[in-house]
């Protein structure tokens, strides 16, 4: 299923629209057993931007699941990216703790986990 995953969240990048920061994202979702898409949505206005992970979790959303299983990442650098604070709060409204994939440029990948991410979300 990771490889599933990294593959899905390869093919997603491609779909970025980023055309100020030319820096491409793609997630994949894993949630109650299906894979949802994502990648990163800007805007001249520069803060109405949407990052892949968030794309991909609101596709979920939309589509009734909220039991967020994994997620994989992938840019295009050398470099691993891990998800913002405000995804990493925002897929932790659905999910305590799940495995997190960073795929890099060349393919490679590290897994994390969200508690790791971030050990403390905000909780009402
Ligand atoms: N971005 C994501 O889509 N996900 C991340 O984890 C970090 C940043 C996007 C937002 C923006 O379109 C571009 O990457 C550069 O910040």
């Amino acid at each position: 299923m990771r490889e599933k995953l990294i593959e899905a969240a390869v093919k997603a990048k491609e779909k970025a629209y980023a055309p100020y920061s030319n820096f491409r994202v793609g997630a994949a979702l894993l949630s109650d057993g299906k894979i949802y898409s994502g990648f990163n949505i800007e805007n001249a206005s520069y803060s109405l931007t949407v990052c892949a992970e968030r794309v991909a979790a609101i596709n979920a959303i939309v589509d009734g699941s909220k039991g967020f299983e994994k997620i994989a990442i992938a840019s295009d650098g050398a470099d691993f990216i891990t998800p913002c604070g405000a995804c990493l709060q925002f897929l932790a409204e659905f999910s305590k703790d799940m495995e997190v994939i960073l795929v890099n440029g060349k393919g490679d990948s590290e897994i994390t986990t969200l508690k790791k991410l971030l050990p403390s979300p905000f909780s009402l």
